[in-house]
């Protein structure tokens, strides 16, 4: 399979130059640092993996190197959605003496994946020597990419938080949904507990339009500031749509399948965004990631 990466993504990246005037430090900070977002969600099922896999690609059109890290051990996961099938996975780094570079996957547009397995199901359950094997393996990455994004899967685990704590970015799923959203405000009650810095990037989700999108939101914004001592930062919605139904039936995610239509057009607009990085909550790339990992685990 051969994708084309046509004349939009030339648009964007013009689009990105130019922001960037703006933002002198940016630059910097994506090529010092392999910028670590984590996606979580409350309840199950709201959008994590196609968001991510998107929001990957989109960042891959304009040009860093980006890699998905699947820390979903669920059924729906990132190969299912990319149709492929790993070899390997971070269970091999761990017990089995496997090399990063050697259990990473390649997806289109040079997007890299790196299959989580069950190896990251408890990262509390590592030794000391199995957790300094998977940490260093994974800083050989820094040299590599400018972002990585781990997919995580619904709820809170050790690892989920773990990560959370961790990660530079902290992108929380939520749909209209009821029950997503009394879900998110228990994450967000969670991740107020143990998370340091703030900001929390909200995404909605399978939204008819923009003011709904905004009403979402603002009922979450509002308990929240009522009483969570976070701030959360609006990065944009997603339309409900049936393309994205059947990009996970053709595997074939809906960027590349459908780079012109609205639902596309939203990712990529959140890319640019996160690139132009409004909110700044660096906790030091993938190098204080790990750092930060090991320090939760003594
Ligand atoms: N914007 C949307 N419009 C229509 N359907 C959607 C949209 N987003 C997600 N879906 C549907 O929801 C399903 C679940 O999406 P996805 O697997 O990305 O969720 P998830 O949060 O990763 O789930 P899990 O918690 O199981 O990992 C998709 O297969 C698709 O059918
Ligand atoms: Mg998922």
């Amino acid at each position: 399979m051969k994708f084309k990466v046509g004349d939009q993504a030339e648009k964007l990246r013009k689009l990105i130059l130019n922001k960037r005037k703006n933002y002198e430090n940016t630059q910097k900070y994506i090529s010092n640092n392999t910028r670590v977002i984590t996606v979580t969600s409350g309840k199950g099922g709201v959008g994590k993996t196609n968001f991510t896999i998107n929001l990957a690609l989109s960042f891959c059109k304009l040009g860093y190197k980006v890699a998905v890290l699947d820390a979903d051990i669920g059924f729906a996961n990132i190969d299912v959605m990319l149709d492929i099938m790993p070899k390997y996975t971070l269970i091999d780094v761990i017990y089995n003496n496997k090399d990063i570079l050697d259990i990473i996957e390649d997806g289109p547009y040079g997007l890299k994946i790196i299959p989580g397995g069950s190896g990251l199901d408890d990262i509390m359950k590592l030794d000391i020597r199995q957790l300094n094997l998977l940490t260093n393996q994974l800083s050989k990455l820094e040299q590599y990419l400018d972002i990585i994004i781990i997919d995580t899967g619904a709820g809170v685990s050790n690892t989920v938080i773990n990560f959370i704590r961790s990660s530079d970015d902290i992108i929380l799923v939520i749909t209209p949904e009821p029950t997503s959203l009394t879900d998110g405000y228990a994450m967000l009650k969670v991740i107020n507990n143990y998370v340091k810095k703030n900001i929390v990037k909200i995404v909605v989700n399978r939204v008819k339009n923009q003011r709904e999108s905004i009403e979402v939101f603002n009922k979450l914004n509002k308990a929240s500031q009522k009483f969570l001592s976070l701030e959360l930062d609006n990065i944009g919605y997603i339309y409900e749509s049936k393309i994205v139904i059947n990009s996970v039936k053709k595997q074939i995610p809906f960027i590349l399948s459908e780079p012109k239509s609205n639902i596309s057009r939203k990712i990529d607009s959140i890319a640019v965004d996160l690139i132009n990085n409004k909110k700044v909550s660096t906790n030091g790339g993938l190098k204080g990631f790990l750092d930060n990992i090991k320090s939760l685990m003594n």
